[in-house]
């Protein structure tokens, strides 16, 4: 069974965020953020959330692919930052936009989030329970961030993106997803962590210490090797997985966390930079849905064609990596 995307959708919020303004809260300079990491600007919600910002991005894609919300028969939504621990996100962009017949549920896989929404959405197509599914990233990072912490406000930023994939029956050409490959790190986790609440019930207490940090801690080195070597070894193993080459391959779209890695994998791969498509100078890092807004900026572009070869491929907190090759 094929699975392919027939619909894509993004939404982000109003307001935007340069690096001049970040450099009048913390010390830095918009020519240090643009040469370390590529971003000019990003968006902030300024009230927007991950349920809002999903549902419109959800209303897009089923827009553009012709399909009615009561023809989904699932919702599968990453993200690492919803407003509510219950109900989950998903449920609740099930409610906003109707679409009644859905099963929903969140996914946390961090950056790497809409691929492993996608692999999750293609196991449940194989088996033939469900053949319509949304996948969404949505992400407000901007409440998990310490804005007095230079080394990480300055990445990320707020914003969702979708993607409707369908069933595509027997065809005679592979077309849709033809190979995924995805995996985690645990071990290392806590180079990027955020922590949540302590456990507190009448059996047990944990305190937490007085000063602990609850919002995104990095160690921004370690994170940046991992992803230069992950995210080309995923790349390769799926890859041969679909045997194909670097050079079959039209586009790249990456996980948009930082312009260095992306040129790093991109020469670890031997492939020229010009098939590596980015919006990070814009919109910054929006974890799980860096990939889904950029392909939906790309195919409302009309740069993405019948049959053209495209790699997804992402790396986040877990740590986690996936890459999925696709034929559009
Ligand atoms: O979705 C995954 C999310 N995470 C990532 O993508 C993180 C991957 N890592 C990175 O992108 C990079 O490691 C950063 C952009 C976070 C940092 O760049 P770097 O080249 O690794 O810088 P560094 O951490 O080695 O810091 C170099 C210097 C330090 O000063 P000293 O110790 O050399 O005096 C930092 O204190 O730059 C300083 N620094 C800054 N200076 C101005 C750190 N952040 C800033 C800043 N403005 N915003």
């Amino acid at each position: 069974m094929m699975m392919r995307i027939t619909g894509t959708g993004s939404a982000l919020p109003r307001e935007t965020v340069d690096n001049n303004q970040i450099a009048e809260w913390v010390e830095t300079s918009d020519e240090w953020i643009r040469e370390r990491t590529g971003i000019g600007s990003r968006r902030i919600s300024t009230g927007e959330t991950v349920v809002s910002l999903a549902a419109q991005a959800c209303e897009k894609a089923l827009q553009q692919a012709g399909k009615d919300p009561l023809e989904v028969d699932m919702i599968l939504l990453a993200t690492c930052s919803p407003e509510y621990l219950l109900p989950c996100c998903a449920c609740q962009v099930q409610a906003q936009i109707g679409a009644a017949n859905a099963v929903a549920f969140d996914i946390n896989a961090a950056c790497a989030g809409f691929l492993f929404g996608l692999n999750t959405a293609y196991a449940y197509l194989q088996t033939g329970m469900y053949k319509t599914i949304l996948v969404v990233g949505s992400e407000v990072l901007s409440k998990l961030v310490d804005w007095k912490d230079r080394s990480s406000c300055i990445l990320f930023g707020d914003g969702a993106g979708a993607a409707l994939v369908e069933a595509a029956g027997e065809q005679e050409q592979p077309c849709g997803l033809i190979a995924g490959v995805q995996g985690c790190d645990g071990v290392k986790g806590m180079v990027l962590k955020c922590r949540e609440r302590a456990l507190q019930n009448p059996l047990f207490r944990e305190e937490f210490q007085d000063g602990e940090n609850l919002y995104v801690q990095m160690d921004g080195r370690e994170v940046y090797r991992f992803a230069t070597r992950q995210v080309a070894d995923c790349i390769q193993e799926a890859l041969e997985k679909a045997k194909l080459s670097v050079e079959d391959i039209d586009l790249f779209v990456l996980h948009q966390a930082n312009v260095r890695i992306i040129e790093a994998v991109a020469k670890r791969l031997h492939a020229d930079m010009q098939r590596f498509p980015m919006n990070l100078e814009q919109v910054g890092n929006i974890s799980s849905a860096t990939i889904p807004v950029l392909l939906d900026e790309l195919n409302r572009q009309g740069k993405l064609h019948r049959g053209d070869k495209i790699v997804l491929s992402g790396f986040g907190a877990g740590l986690t990596y996936g890459a999925c090759i696709f034929v559009w």
